[in-house]
């Protein structure tokens, strides 16, 4: 069997995730959840099926991204997500658990570890952590343990491995009543923005898988932070490897780590306020959260210290404008412009600059706050990109506290270096 030779009529299922219910503290023990609609019990347990018998992939919601699970233990499960994904092989999975029971018991071959003893696979510097922030949008690093019953392909061979429990309840009923660790990146096509919406999934994996569940739109909008508390520089000081739905004052905060948590060199900037990529979790070193289309990333506020800078929004309107103009008068081929504005630019008369031209303008709100925003980037992203079909995509980034960490981190991957700073 080889999913480049199968190709599927790819279903789209519904599942009511207030239907399903979990006891009390059950993240930690593994007991399993009731389910009050029949047919959401019933389409959660044709993509089971599915998991449990065969070697294809299902897509299912997560409150961060969609994801395209296989089964972790599974060699050719994960062969066929990076094959769907088309998503280069030394790039290490997360393997969803839904409970630390589950984790000592299928992934540590431990099955003494019941009451107390749940902890004992685990790191110390990860309990308070997990104990604040589990079941939740935080991947943690752990050693492959030496009796593993983990693909080598999940990990990519690293001897590490990335584990994350999920906090929407069809992502953990999915893999406690399946009982499988699921390996899950997101279910988009390798480099495109990562899928927020069933029916992204559906335009980039149809054909290629068997079944998605739908259970409408993810809530947090970017991937789970990833921590690493294994290769630490100093002393309790963890490594924050990917920004995401979780903030770094968060992660501090939450973690107990009083001295901070250093982020991963792959985000520090240079003077100009360039990302300087160095490699240490595989996946930074990819293209990522590419539309098609041009996308050009404006930075309204300074990286330098600077402080008697003007970047009100009044101040930098010509600034702005110019720079607008001066992209496209160098393409004369552009005639559909997408803008994503959030905190400034709404403010902006930005369609009147183009009242003379041909030029159409299609302008969207990612928000005005650091949720909304965070949450609406990857699907308006794709509306403007897939949906509109946009020549040249301007986008306003914003300052990187809180939410801003990740998503500045996705523009500026998605933007590859078209970036205009002020
Ligand atoms: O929110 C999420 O995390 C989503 C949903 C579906 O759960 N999943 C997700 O998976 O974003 P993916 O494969 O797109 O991202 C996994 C990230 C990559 O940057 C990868 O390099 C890193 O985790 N990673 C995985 N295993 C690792 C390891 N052993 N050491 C370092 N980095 C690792
Ligand atoms: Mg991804």
């Amino acid at each position: 069997m080889s999913s480049s030779t199968v190709s599927f009529q790819t279903k789209i299922l519904k599942v009511n995730p207030e239907s399903i219910i979990f006891p009390p503290n059950s993240h930690i023990t593994g007991e399993l959840p009731t389910i009050t609609d029949p047919e959401s019990e019933k389409n959660l347990w044709e993509a089971i099926n599915i998991l449990k018998t065969t070697e294809y992939n299902v897509a299912f919601p997560t409150e961060t991204v969609y994801g395209l699970a296989g089964s972790a233990l599974n060699d050719n499960s994960i062969l066929n997500i990076y094959k769907a994904k088309n998503r280069p092989s030394d790039n290490p999975l997360i393997t969803h658990i839904s409970s630390l029971n589950q984790l000592n018991r299928v992934i540590f071959n431990d099955s003494n570890s019941a009451g107390d003893n749940e902890w004992r696979n685990i790191p110390e510097i990860y309990h308070e952590l997990i104990r604040n922030l589990w079941p939740g949008p935080l991947t943690i690093l752990l050693k492959v343990p030496k009796n593993s019953n983990l693909s080598k392909l999940t990990t990519a061979n690293q001897p590490t491995f990335a584990v994350r429990l999920p906090n929407h309840p069809v992502a953990r009923a999915l893999i406690a009543l399946g009982d499988i660790p699921l390996a899950a990146p997101s279910a988009n096509t390798s480099t495109k923005p990562s899928p927020t919406l069933a029916q992204h999934v559906y335009h980039d994996l149809l054909g290629k898988i068997p079944l998605i569940l739908d259970s409408g739109a993810c809530d947090v909008g970017v991937e789970s932070t990833v921590v690493d508390g294994l290769s630490m520089h100093n002393e309790d000081i963890p490594l924050l490897l990917r920004p995401g739905g979780f903030s770094l004052e968060n992660i501090c905060k939450m973690g107990g780590f009083k001295n901070g948590c250093k982020v991963e060199s792959v985000l520090k900037k240079n003077d100009k306020g360039e990302e300087i990529e160095k490699v240490r979790t595989p996946g930074m070193k990819y293209k990522h959260y590419s539309p098609n289309c041009k996308t050009v990333l404006f930075v309204p506020f300074s990286h330098t210290k600077d402080e008697d800078k003007d970047l009100s929004v009044s101040n930098l309107e010509p600034k702005i404008k110019n720079a607008m103009l001066q992209q496209l008068n160098s393409a004369p081929e552009i005639k559909k412009v997408g803008i994503l504005t959030s905190f400034k630019f709404d403010k902006l008369p930005i369609k009147n600059w183009f009242a003379d031209s041909n030029i159409k303008i299609v302008q969207e709100s990612l928000g005005h706050d650091g949720k909304s925003v965070q949450s609406n980037l990857f699907r308006l992203l794709r509306k403007l990109d897939e949906d509109e079909n946009v020549d040249i995509l301007f986008v306003e980034g914003v300052g990187e506290e809180n939410e801003g960490l990740a998503i500045m981190n996705r523009l500026n991957k998605a933007a590859a270096g078209n970036i205009i700073n002020f």
